[in-house]
C-alpha cells in the first residue's frame, strides 16, 4: 500500500517530489506503480521529470500508467517524449496510451504526430489517433489523411470514417419515427410472408421478433433442400429489413435442428441454422448485437441419451440440447440507439420504461409451453421480455412466422400494435379463436385478412 502523504507530497507545488531520479533507485517497481496508480486529479504544477523517466521502465505496467500520467497534463511540452513512445513502444498497449495522451492535448502541433499513429498496425492505435484527429475534422490536411482511411482494411475505422465523413443520407423518412400505418395496426394476413410483404410500404416496423420454421424437422413446413430453405429465409430477412424502421431490431428465434436418421443404417443429420444465417444478415445489413439464450428444463426437452447412458463409449456421446438461440440484430445505420430513443415523446419514454427485476444476463430460463394446436409455439414469458426490452408503447410489432399469434397476442397486452403474417390456413383460425375477443383494452379491433384483401385495402386512412 502507498502511503497517502507520499501521494500528497507529488501532487501540486510537489516541485521537489520525494524521489527525484536519483533516489528512484531505492523505491522499487511496485512502489512507483501504485503511486502513479493513485495520483488522481494532477495540474499543470506537477513536476512530472520522474513521470518522464519511467516511460522507459522496463515494466510495461509502469509505462503504460506513466504515458496515462502525462495524459492527464495535457501538455504539448510531452509530445516529443509521448511520440517516442507512440512509434516505439513494444507494448501496442503502451503505445495506445501515448495516442490517448497525444490527442488530450488538443493542439495543432500533435496533428502531425497522430497522422503518423494512422499507420500502426493494431486498429485500435490507429481508431485512438482518429479520435484526436477529429478534434481538427475541419483542417484540410487531417481530412485528407482521415478521408484516404475509408479503404482501410479494419471494419471499424473504415464505419469511423464513413460516419464522419459521408455525405448525410437524403432519404426523409415518409412519417415521424414512433408513427406507423393504422392499416398495418392489429392485422394477421394468411398468406406467404413474401407474398404479404410486397404491400408492405418500406420503414414500417419498430421490431420484427420470430421464430422461422426449424427446416423439415416439423410438419407444417416442406423445402425441397437445406439451400432452398436458407434462400427463402435469406429473401424474407432481406425483405423485412426494407420494411424495418432506421437503427430498429430483429430478434430471430432459432437452433440447430435434427433430421431424424431413416433407419439403424443411416445417421441423422444436425443442421445449423443460427450460424448459416448469421452471415446471410450481416451481408443484407443487419448489425450483430447480441446472442441470448433461451434455457428451458433438461426435463422439458427430447432426452438423447439413453443409448450413451447404457454404452458410455467416447465418440457416441449426445448432449440433450435444451437451449435456443435469441440471436439480436440492428438495421445497419451510422445513428447511435440514443437517436431512436430520442425519437419518443418524454411520455412514452416514462411509460414504456421496464420495471424492476428485469433480466439482467443473456441466459433466459423460460418454460417452454406446449399447445394443442400449434407444435412450437412462444412461451408469452419470452414474448413479454422481447417487447418489453426492444420496444416502446404504440410501436408496431412484426412476426412474420404467426404460428399461433403468441408475440402478437403479447404485444397487444403490452399496449403494442402487431402484424403477423401466417400460411397456414389453420393457424389462422387458431389465432382468431384467441385474438377476436377478450382484449378490450385496444382501441383498435384486430383484422383478420386474405392476401387478397390485405392488398385491396384502402391506404391512407389516417396515420398516427
Ligand atoms: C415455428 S412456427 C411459429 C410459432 C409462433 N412463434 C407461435 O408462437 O405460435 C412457424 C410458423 O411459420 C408458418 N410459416 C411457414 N412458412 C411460412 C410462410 N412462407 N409464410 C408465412 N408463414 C409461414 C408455419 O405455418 C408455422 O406456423
Amino acid at each position: 500500500m502507498v502511503a497517502k502523504d507520499s501521494i500528497f507530497a507529488l501532487k501540486p507545488n510537489g516541485k521537489s517530489p520525494p524521489f527525484a531520479p536519483k533516489r528512484k533507485k531505492k523505491r522499487d517497481g511496485k512502489e512507483i506503480l501504485a503511486l502513479l496508480r493513485n495520483l488522481g486529479r494532477i495540474s499543470g504544477d506537477f513536476d512530472a521529470a520522474w513521470v518522464v523517466d519511467c516511460l522507459s521502465s522496463e515494466s510495461k505496467n509502469i509505462r503504460l500508467w506513466s504515458a496515462k500520467t502525462l495524459g492527464k497534463l495535457e501538455s504539448p511540452e510531452y509530445l516529443d517524449i509521448l511520440r517516442q513512445t507512440a512509434r516505439l513502444d513494444p507494448s501496442s498497449e503502451v503505445r495506445r496510451e501515448a495516442v490517448s495522451a497525444i490527442g488530450r492535448m488538443r493542439s495543432p502541433l500533435a496533428i502531425g504526430v497522430l497522422g503518423e499513429a494512422l499507420k500502426d498496425e493494431d486498429p485500435k492505435i490507429v481508431c485512438q489517433a482518429i479520435r484526436g484527429l477529429l478534434v481538427f475534422k475541419s483542417d484540410p490536411r487531417v481530412r485528407k489523411s482521415l478521408v484516404s482511411l475509408a479503404r482501410h482494411e479494419n471494419e471499424m475505422v473504415k464505419e469511423i470514417i464513413q460516419k464522419e465523413y459521408a455525405a448525410p443520407s437524403a432519404a426523409v423518412p415518409k412519417q415521424p419515427h414512433p408513427a406507423s400505418d393504422d392499416d398495418l395496426k392489429n392485422v394477421v394476413v394468411l398468406g406467404d410472408v413474401l407474398r404479404v410483404l410486397e404491400h408492405v410500404p418500406e420503414e414500417s416496423f419498430h421490431l420484427t421478433f420470430t421464430s422461422p420454421p426449424y427446416y423439415n424437422a416439423r410438419d407444417y413446413s416442406v423445402y425441397s433442400s437445406y439451400q432452398a430453405y436458407l434462400g427463402f429465409l435469406e429473401k424474407v430477412f432481406q425483405s423485412v429489413h426494407q420494411k424495418t424502421k432506421e437503427g430498429r431490431f430483429l430478434i430471430l428465434n432459432t437452433s440447430p435442428v435434427i433430421v431424424p436418421r431413416i433407419s439403424r443404417q443411416h445417421s441423422s443429420r444436425r443442421y445449423p441454422i443460427p450460424f448459416d444465417i448469421h452471415p446471410l444478415l450481416v451481408k443484407m445489413g443487419w448489425d450483430f448485437i447480441d446472442d441470448i439464450v433461451w434455457a428451458k428444463p433438461e426435463s422439458s426437452v427430447k432426452n438423447r441419451n439413453a443409448g450413451f447412458l447404457q454404452h458410455r463409449k467416447p465418440l457416441g456421446y449426445k448432449p440433450n440440447p435444451r437451449t435456443e438461440y435469441l440471436m439480436v440484430y440492428r438495421k445497419r445505420t451510422e445513428k447511435l440507439i440514443d437517436w431512436n430513443i430520442r425519437q419518443y415523446d418524454w411520455r412514452t419514454i416514462k411509460d414504456s420504461k421496464v420495471a424492476d427485476g428485469y433480466e439482467t444476463s443473456n441466459v433466459w430460463e423460460i418454460d417452454p409451453t406446449h399447445d394443442r394446436v400449434h407444435s412450437a409455439v412462444f412461451p408469452a414469458a419470452l414474448c413479454r421480455r422481447v417487447v418489453e426490452y426492444y420496444s416502446y408503447k404504440g410501436d408496431l410489432l412484426f412476426d412474420p412466422f404467426g404460428g399461433s399469434g403468441t408475440f402478437g397476442r403479447t404485444a397487444k397486452s403490452l399496449d403494442r400494435y402487431f402484424f403477423l403474417t401466417e400460411k397456414n390456413e389453420s393457424y389462422f383460425d387458431y389465432m382468431q379463436s384467441f385474438l377476436r375477443k377478450g382484449l378490450p383494452f385496444s382501441e383498435r379491433e384486430t383484422r383478420f385478412l386474405s392476401l387478397k384483401e390485405f392488398a385491396a385495402r384502402k391506404k391512407g386512412h389516417g396515420k398516427t
